[in-house]
């Protein structure tokens, strides 16, 4: 059977003054809407707070808005952006000493459950929490800025968490995020990864939706003579 990959792209290069405008130049050729949170301690860049995502589930019912929280501590702020109502809502294993718990509460409010992985943290840590998350993000690039070159040695992360989901029988998809265009995208998803974050390359491109059905393309060609 073919295996389906989501592009999800990244507000974080959105037009900030007109985000609406920069979702409607996808012409829904996406198929995730990816929102990158930022408090300028886990990273050094401050972005959307949960009333913008709030703002946007009101505005995009049907969107699957994914939501990465790039935060210390995000269990103070879990409430507020479980209620914006998220599809997704992902945690770094590095930024909360009690994740067990805030997967635990993320899922029993209703979302799905992401954990998050920097490149310098090993993937060994995330074992314990893969039969309780429905998404795996692997960072490809150290977070905090759109445009960064993408960390290949990251594709390992990706083969583990590949082959630990068939031995252990889980379901999380494996998503990656940072650095990815059109000259990898399809190599990363052949890698094994099911969701594909893309900031610049998608909102630089002269025309985002154009863009987005060939990387799709490229996608599909690839895993159907892989
Ligand atoms: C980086 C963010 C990414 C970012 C990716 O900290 O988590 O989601 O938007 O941007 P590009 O695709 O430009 O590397
Ligand atoms: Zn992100």
């Amino acid at each position: 059977m073919m295996r389906n990959v989501f592009l999800a792209p990244s507000l974080l290069s959105a037009d900030f003054l007109d985000v609406r405008s920069s979702i409607a130049s996808l012409k829904g050729q996406h198929d995730w809407l990816h929102v990158d949170v930022m408090d300028g301690c886990f990273v050094p860049n401050i972005t959307f707070g949960p009333g913008f995502v709030s703002a946007l589930r009101k505005r995009y019912p049907s969107e699957v808005l994914d939501v990465h929280l790039m935060i210390e501590h995000p269990e103070r702020l879990l409430e507020a952006f479980l209620d914006a109502g998220p599809d997704y809502l992902t945690v770094h294993i590095e930024a909360d000493p009690h994740i067990h718990r805030t997967l635990s509460r993320i899922r029993e409010r209703g979302a799905k459950a992401g954990v998050s992985i920097n490149p310098g943290t090993p993937e060994e840590l995330l074992r314990p929490l893969l039969p309780m998350v429905d998404l795996v993000l692997v960072m490809s690039v150290n977070p905090g800025f759109g445009g960064q070159s993408f960390i290949p040695s990251v594709m390992e992360k990706t083969k583990s968490l590949c082959r630990w989901r068939e031995a252990g029988h889980y379901s999380y998809v494996v998503e990656m995020d940072g650095g990815i265009g059109g000259g990898n995208a399809a190599e990363i998803a052949l890698g094994g990864c099911d969701v594909l974050v893309m900031g610049s390359a998608v909102f630089g491109a002269q025309d985002p939706a154009l863009f987005l059905r060939e990387i799709k393309l490229k996608v599909k060609e690839a895993i159907a003579h892989a």
